[in-house]
């Protein structure tokens, strides 16, 4: 029988976990203070009361700002290891983390100081707990294309630290289709392709992500749910969908947890998985967003397992490092 203790203990998989988002209020003030950036915000209580947010561009805003305090190798590497020990504290086992370098880079950041930091922290991680990792970096699908293939060239000489690439920030307006030629190049760099898609925006861009960009993996997708030939379509070459319940319902794509449709998902048999999308933001980390599903939506005990093994399934792990997760 499920409770919280047995979702605490199971090992799990995190697919959709952007590092920027997972900067927590005390962290973003110790580095404001080690680096002299102004953070903007006058106190913890001031900047918690920032976190109400209303959709997701109102929380990109404050996302993107509390990024500002991240400038040395040595900050990247402290926020990463921050994540890799919550994981660790949870049982998350393998985890492939996104993060955005076009925020740092219009700062000023190298390219080189983010990967490095960033890297070194998952290299610890493997050494020390044994938890294994693949970086995926995000282009700024509100700047243009040519923005991101400047990105790309500069990852070019680190691909051996990175995975893959994917896409977030403002979805609306911003349709997959925007980025066909990047995503064309990054996949003839061998490079794994993800996408943002049917969060805020219309199941259509979905189709886009699917058929444009030829991703192996839709970021959210709950919008799926206005398609019918879609879900149908998703659940026969078992698309996997990263959904992020807290996310969610912080961004107001669901007013409330018991509104959130991801087991109508599961039931239509798509390969639903679960994630924290920026954790420091929405109030959780793996084992808080499986708390709401069994708190608000009565999760059962089959469904957790088959979360849980979607999620193995839906990973770029290597087969050896899958049968080891499962
Ligand atoms: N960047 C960080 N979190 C995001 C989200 N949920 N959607 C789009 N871009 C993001
Ligand atoms: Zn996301």
């Amino acid at each position: 029988k499920l409770s919280k203790a047995v979702i605490d203990s199971a090992p799990k998989v995190e697919l959709h976990m952007h590092l920027e988002g997972s900067l927590e209020p005390k962290l973003l003030f110790a580095l404001a203070q080690r680096n002299n950036v102004d953070c903007g915000y006058e106190s913890l209580e001031a900047l918690q009361k920032a976190y109400n947010f209303s959709n997701l561009q109102s929380f990109l805003d404050v996302y993107y700002a509390g990024a500002n305090v991240l400038l040395h190798e040595q900050d990247f590497y402290d926020l990463t290891w921050a994540y890799v020990l919550k994981c660790h504290a949870q049982n998350v086992r393998h985890i492939e983390p996104f993060f955005d370098p076009q925020t740092h880079l219009e700062r000023g950041v190298s390219f080189e100081t983010i990967i490095n930091g960033i890297d070194r922290a998952l290299i610890d991680a493997q050494s020390q707990f044994g938890m294994s990792s693949m970086l995926i970096m995000c282009f700024l699908r509100h700047l243009d294309q040519e923005s991101a293939f400047t990105t790309l060239e500069l990852a070019k000489s680190h691909l051996s630290k990175i995975s893959g690439v994917g896409l977030d920030s403002s979805e609306l307006g911003n349709p997959p289709e925007k980025f066909s030629e990047v995503f064309e190049k990054s996949r003839e760099l061998g490079l794994k392709l993800v996408a943002h898609a049917g969060e805020e925006g219309p199941a259509s861009y979905i189709w886009s992500a699917i058929n444009d960009l030829q991703v192996q993996r839709i970021d959210h997708g709950v919008r799926a749910i206005e398609d019918e030939q879609l879900m149908r379509h998703l659940a026969q070459i078992r698309m996997p969908l990263t959904v992020c319940p807290l996310s969610n319902t912080k961004l107001k794509v669901f007013e409330h947890m018991s509104q959130h449709n991801i087991f109508q998902l599961l039931d239509k048999g798509l390969c639903v998985t679960v994630n924290s999308d920026d954790p420091a933001y929405f109030g959780g980390y793996m084992n808080e967003n499986f708390h709401a599903l069994y708190q608000d939506l009565a999760m059962s005990a089959s469904q957790f397992k088959q979360l849980l093994s979607n999620s193995v399934e839906a990973s770029f792990a290597s087969q050896a490092r899958k049968l080891q997760l499962q």
